[in-house]
């Protein structure tokens, strides 16, 4: 009879495959993903979140005090950060009026961002090579000017319009954060940017002023959302985690989930797996206050102390969960840490 079983798993195994990626697939669109995220060519981690990512890694479980809908490093309300990469190019420095040192026009697909999302912070970070350069002449600045243009057609502020943002430096530093939230609350999915730096002065080579514009490295675009979960206000405490005295009783039990197991690793770039845990053993009669029943519970154990054959016991099924933090590629290789609900077992009870 050996045939017998290998021919139940020959049948079988397509039937258990479509089945186990239809339930990926449904994973990943509660997750906010279209698809299972394949990167191509992943960006490396941007520092700002791998710091972020570390320090919630570090914080003690449960973590009682922290909410999980807020971004604590930033201060804003939010449970996904994002990094945009910018896929602009240079342009021609036309007309220079003034000096005009570098034209850039950024440019930010944003069409990852979901329609529930609400956006609390959009910071623009220039990077340039060097972190700081020799003061210029006195009465010489750059001056550094940001416009909002069209995403098609020419990369042109209309005639008279303001700039989002206009600064004047002595000296560029290496990271330059730009704070776009209040000029950004309606971002659209394509966002197009005129950068501008020029230098201003009536004294010296203005040239030579330019010339620390001209390491510049690259630009990115932060930003941090509110996803549909926290907007709906479900925001829970976590517990303990579960002891490990063995008991035939319904409790939470040890279970570590490794994302190279369920082959996850290519695009989640940490945590490579987190204790999950899940909810086994007996719900019997009578049902102890400890496990956390309801009324129906109680009475249905009941019921089963009578006639066992003809109802079951109560099930031993999550009655609190707590979030993780997670740092991933996106389907369009953004690099996104994000708060996920409801990813560890923290109590159970007898439903
Ligand atoms: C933006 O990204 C999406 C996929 O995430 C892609 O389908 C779309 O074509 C991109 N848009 C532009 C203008 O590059
Ligand atoms: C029931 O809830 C309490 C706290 O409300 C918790 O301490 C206990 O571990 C829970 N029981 C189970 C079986 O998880």
């Amino acid at each position: 009879g050996w045939w017998f079983l290998d021919l139940a798993w020959a049948l079988l195994s397509p039937v258990l495959a479509a089945g186990l990626s239809r339930q990926e697939s449904s994973l990943l669109q509660s997750l906010g993903l279209s698809a299972k995220p394949s990167p191509k060519n992943p960006a490396p981690v941007p520092p700002v979140l791998r710091r972020m990512f570390q320090r919630r890694e570090a914080l003690p479980r449960p973590h009682k005090d922290r909410d999980p809908c807020r971004v604590e490093e930033l201060s804003v309300p939010g449970d996904i950060v994002r990094v945009f990469a910018d896929q602009g190019r240079f342009l021609p420095e036309g007309q220079p009026q003034g000096q005009l040192c570098l034209r850039r026009l950024l440019f930010f697909n944003l069409s990852v961002l979901e329609e529930g999302e609400r956006l609390t912070m959009a910071r623009l970070e220039l990077q340039f090579q060097h972190n700081s350069y020799p003061a210029p002449s006195p009465g010489q600045v750059l001056e550094l000017r940001l416009y909002r243009v069209s995403p098609r057609g020419l990369p042109q502020p209309r005639p008279g319009r303001r700039p989002l943002l206009e600064r004047s430096f002595v000296r560029l530093h290496k990271s330059l954060p730009l704070d776009l939230s209040a000029a950004l609350k309606t971002p659209g999915r394509n966002l197009a940017l005129l950068l501008e730096i020029s230098a201003s002065g009536r004294t010296g080579s203005l040239r030579s002023l330019c010339a620390s514009s001209d390491s510049f490295v690259a630009t990115s675009l932060l930003v941090v959302t509110l996803g549909r979960q926290c907007r709906a206000g479900r925001s829970r405490r976590s517990a303990p985690s579960p002891s490990v005295t063995p008991s035939p009783l319904c409790k939470p039990r040890r279970l570590y989930i490794s994302f190279s197991d369920v082959g996850w690793e290519n695009w989640i770039i940490a945590p490579q797996g987190y204790l999950a845990n899940y909810c086994g053993g007996e719900c019997p009669f009578p049902l102890a206050a400890e496990l956390n029943s309801t009324n129906h519970a109680v009475l249905q154990t009941m019921v089963h102390s009578l006639d066992p054959r003809g109802t079951p016991q109560p099930c031993c099924v999550p009655v609190r969960l707590s979030p993780i933090s997670i740092l991933y590629y996106d389907n369009s290789d953004n690099v996104v840490l994000r708060h996920y609900e409801d990813m560890v077992v923290d109590e159970c009870g007898c439903r």
